[in-house]
């Protein structure tokens, strides 16, 4: 197995310097963890992997209802009070091309309020397109209705609940599911999987658990790590066979830095972002947020689908206290290839390569400063005081803190001054990664999600071409957004 190269390191989102940010002070509190058995270790596969219902546009269409409830699903093998789409955990799975019409009715049978966004789809962000200043309320419903462009980009997305406040708590309970985009001409596959991880922590009464404020504070990570739902299920193939694998990260805190030891993968892009050529990888790092699609080459043998430890940096304060969940190691799923070797299918062809924002002119540049810090309570004066902020500010609906001509190419710098990690999401505008700490992106690397280390920057490149109206930027470690580190944008 060839080391992972510098270049790899910056795709992934910069595994190089993983260890460093724990260093910053004697005063910053380390979330990173020795390995710790989640999910249970591993004594042997446990079912076979299974998927939510897929649905599927036809004729440019799909329309569908999701019931939004609270109710008893199984997550890792055994009943739970949870909530759900549609009855499961996760939801359907919904399967689109650029060009189509997505009809979601949000039927909200929840005792709190709830709605909808469709994580990086690239869609209008207004009336009843994805927009997130939608307020569902309890026994009320909400017809969304988005529109795909005739050059979205293929690939796979999600959807979840976006009501301020409440998003960390109804992901961790159970609310999101996949969308797929699908190229216009199929990448050549014995078989496709897409692959939710999940994490959630269950009460004795087998209950979603309460979080304390610690764990709101450093952004939960849950005891219960899922693949759709299930515990380190079993997924088979044939030698020879090719498979693609698109991986979703849906928790609401933890990195996943994943590792399929045995197999060989080749990396199609992340997010909505699409390499010419499928690339080798050994190792994926995918924060909160961040997809993976992702070729599998079949070897015999039995190889198990792990997360490596990752260390999302510290807590000010926190000196002398409890240790804070953190992003550990463990084993998310067994891939047992055996049997007559299969058929590999025809060759991957190379695509167009994606545009280079480098070259465009940039018509304004931007500080978006991350961070955290002692709140009116104070930095000794308990969990209330630690305060999450953009700018300085914390969300507020009613203002708009970016505004930006329609039209135009942007350059934002990312600035994160506290001692955790914030994956930085923007709605509906895809990013280009220009410099990550410094360092100059080789190809063309697109994301909706960026990480940008604890006390580092990450540069972007934004084209706003096309779609008008107000949307968010947020962290995506989601109890981050929910307590104001969040602003809003409008593109007009
Ligand atoms: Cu997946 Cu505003 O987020
Ligand atoms: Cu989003
Ligand atoms: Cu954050």
């Amino acid at each position: 197995m060839r080391p992972i190269s510098r270049r790899d390191a910056l795709l992934l989102g910069g595994l190089g310097t993983v260890a460093t940010a724990a260093g910053a002070a004697g005063l910053w509190w380390s979330l990173a963890s020795p390995r710790q058995p989640l999910g249970g270790a591993l004594t042997g596969p446990g079912p076979n992997l299974l998927g939510p219902p897929e649905l599927r546009s036809e004729n440019g269409r799909l329309q569908l209802t999701l019931d939004a409830a609270r109710g008893q699903v199984e997550l890792g093998g055994r009943s739970a009070g949870a909530l759900s789409y549609n009855g499961t955990v996760p939801g359907p799975t919904l399967r689109l091309r650029p060009g189509d019409e997505l009809g979601i009715r949000l039927v909200n049978g929840l005792d709190e309020p709830t709605n909808l966004h469709v994580h990086g789809l690239h869609v209008s962000p207004q009336a009843s397109s994805d927009n997130v200043f939608v307020e569902v309320m309890p026994g009320e419903s909400f017809d969304y209705s988005y529109r795909l462009p005739a050059d979205h980009p293929p690939g796979a997305y999600w959807y979840h609940p976006h009501h301020h406040g409440l998003v960390a708590g109804q992901i961790f309970a159970g609310l999101f599911g996949a969308i797929i985009v699908e190229e216009p001409e199929a990448i050549p596959v014995n078989s496709e999987r897409v692959l939710i991880v999940s994490d959630t922590t269950l009460d004795s009464a087998g209950n979603i658990a309460a979080v304390t404020p610690m764990e709101r504070m450093a952004g939960r990570e849950g005891e219960l790590l899922l693949l759709n739902g299930q515990s380190h299920p079993l997924l088979t193939a044939r030698p020879g066979e090719r498979e693609r694998w698109r991986i979703i990260n849906a928790c609401v805190a933890r990195y996943l830095r994943l590792r399929l030891d045995g197999q060989q993968l080749q990396l199609l892009g992340m997010d909505s972002g699409r390499s010419a050529t499928p690339e080798p990888v050994d190792e994926l790092l995918l924060a909160p947020g961040n997809r993976a699609d992702l070729l599998v080459i079949a070897a015999a043998g039995e190889s198990v689908l792990q997360t490596l430890p990752y260390n999302r940096g510290g807590m000010p304060g926190m000196m002398g206290r409890r240790r804070t969940p953190a992003s550990g190691s463990a084993a998310l799923a067994v891939f047992r290839v055996e049997g007559e070797s299969g058929t590999p299918p025809g060759a991957v062809t190379a695509r167009p390569a994606p545009e280079d924002l480098r070259p465009a002119a940039v018509a304004a540049r931007r500080q978006l400063i991350l961070a955290m810090g002692a709140g009116p309570g104070g930095m000794g004066g308990g969990m209330g005081g630690m305060r999450f902020s953009i700018n300085g500010r914390e969300y507020s609906e009613a203002r708009t803190d970016t505004i930006v001509s329609a039209g135009t190419v942007e350059e934002w710098t990312l600035v994160n001054t506290s001692p955790m990690d914030h994956p930085f999401h923007l709605h509906v505008w895809p990013m280009q990664l220009i410099e990550d700490n410094g360092q100059g992106a080789g190809a063309v690397v697109m994301r909706d999600v960026v990480n940008v280390r604890a006390n580092s920057r990450a540069t972007v490149r934004i084209a706003f071409r096309d779609f008008r109206g107000r949307s968010v930027y947020h962290c995506h470690i989601l109890d981050h957004e929910d307590q104001g580190m969040m602003g809003v944008i409008e593109v007009r």
